[in-house]
């Protein structure tokens, strides 16, 4: 994740305790996940951050459901079970500016570039609006 490598066990306990610690949607550590399954199997997962001033989300689809149009189907519902669990929030996300199709799905779902982070790390934002749901 981020620089490319897999988190270690640590890392991956201390974010699956932060995810489950149950903290209200105004705490300022706020979290929620969500899974994606396919046939019954889980199969990506979004997570959405509170940070100052937005609602950071970020996704991952297991590498053998890459490239069918999964990642960018999560984002479209996650987008308004996000809003309906934060309420109405700017959401942002930071990708690699290399990670084209992670570039393109927050594009086509409006986000617009907004800075970059002191890593590098692109960062993308999303204001809220009143979305058409499909
Ligand atoms: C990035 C990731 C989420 C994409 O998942 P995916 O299910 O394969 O993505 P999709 O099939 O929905 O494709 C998304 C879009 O990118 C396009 N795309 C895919 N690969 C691409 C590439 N190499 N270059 C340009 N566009 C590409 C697709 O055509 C699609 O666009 P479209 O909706 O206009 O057709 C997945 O590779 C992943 O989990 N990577 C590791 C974690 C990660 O990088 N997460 C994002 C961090 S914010």
């Amino acid at each position: 994740m981020g620089d490319g490598r897999p988190w270690d066990s640590g890392v991956i306990a201390a974010r699956v305790d932060s995810a489950l610690g149950g903290f209200p949607p105004e705490h300022p550590e706020a979290r929620r996940w969500f899974i994606a399954s396919l046939g019954g199997e889980p199969a990506g997962l979004v997570v959405s951050s509170r940070h100052e001033g937005a609602v950071e989300i970020g996704y991952w689809v297991a590498p053998e459901h890459w490239g069918r149009g999964l990642a960018g189907r999560m984002v479209a519902m996650a987008i308004p079970v996000v809003w309906d669990a934060y309420g109405p929030v700017s959401l942002s996300a930071r990708v690699e500016p290399g990670n084209l199709a992670s570039v393109r799905i927050l594009a086509r779902h409006g986000f617009r570039a907004d800075g970059v982070t002191p890593e590098g790390l692109a960062v993308y934002r999303l204001d809220h609006h009143s979305p058409a749901r499909s």
